[in-house]
């Protein structure tokens, strides 16, 4: 099948996937088969973006405050995460694609971490598009965590490049395009710092639903855009 044709591409595409319990809740099934499916969305995604050639993509999988949800649902999706990423990997490694994770891992099941880490490092020699994880994370948290690290360097005045260094997104580009799914008009909490200039796309599709179509259709709405960083 031919690939979509695109004038331009973002460097860098974010992705809020939400809707997973709305979806699973229209078809009277528990929520986290709603997530199952968006597991295998976010592998579409993935596998898409990669195709296309766009060269780093992060997911907010996991947020700092979807620590406050039922203990069954966060467990069932500790494990759909861990088990998803690592049986995704060798795929992955085919598609030379790196792996990233970005958030307060100290959180996780020490089991689980370790999983996860390990694909990491699996990955961590490739160098075709980078995929971001965000796991346990939360924009703010993640701005705190920075200011601690330059209070223990001794720092008494502050860059935005000292700050930048100390993010779990040190050494990547900003987000270009930032898409929410299941129509929320929200950041809620994801890349604070980073997203100062992102496009931002909202679509009322629920992430389960979000197939590629979707996606180009997001990508063109970008072709669109004039980007004017406040000039
Ligand atoms: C938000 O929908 C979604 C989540 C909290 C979980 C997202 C996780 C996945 C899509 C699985 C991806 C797996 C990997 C390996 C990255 P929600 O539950 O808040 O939905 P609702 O707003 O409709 O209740």
């Amino acid at each position: 099948m031919a690939i979509e044709q695109f004038a331009k591409l973002p460097t860098h595409v974010a992705m809020i996937m939400d809707g997973n319990g709305r979806w699973a809740k229209k078809r009277l099934l528990p929520r986290t088969a709603g997530h199952k499916v968006g597991l295998d969305t976010f592998v579409e995604m993935v596998d898409t973006c990669s195709d296309l050639g766009i060269k780093y993509m992060t997911v907010y999988a996991f947020s700092y405050e979807n620590w406050n949800r039922e203990k069954t649902e966060v467990d069932a999706l500790m494990t759909l995460m861990e088990t998803g990423i690592r049986r995704y990997t060798p795929e992955m490694h085919r598609k030379n694609i790196r792996l990233h994770l970005m958030g307060d891992l100290s959180l996780f099941e020490e089991g689980k971490r370790a999983s996860l880490l390990a694909c990491q490092e699996e990955l961590s020699g490739n160098t075709g598009m980078t995929l971001s994880i965000c796991l346990s994370y939360g924009g703010r948290q993640e701005l705190v965590h920075a200011c601690n690290e330059l209070i223990k360097e001794g720092k008494t005045e502050i860059t935005d490049a000292d700050i930048e260094r100390h993010l779990y997104s040190a050494g990547l580009p900003d987000p270009d395009l930032i898409i929410r799914t299941s129509g929320e008009y929200r950041i809620s909490n994801f890349l604070l710092w980073q997203s100062a200039y992102a496009e931002y796309y909202f679509t009322d599709v629920l992430w389960p639903d979000f197939h590629k179509e979707e996606l180009y259709k997001a990508l063109h709405d970008f072709e669109g855009r004039k980007r004017r960083f406040g000039k």
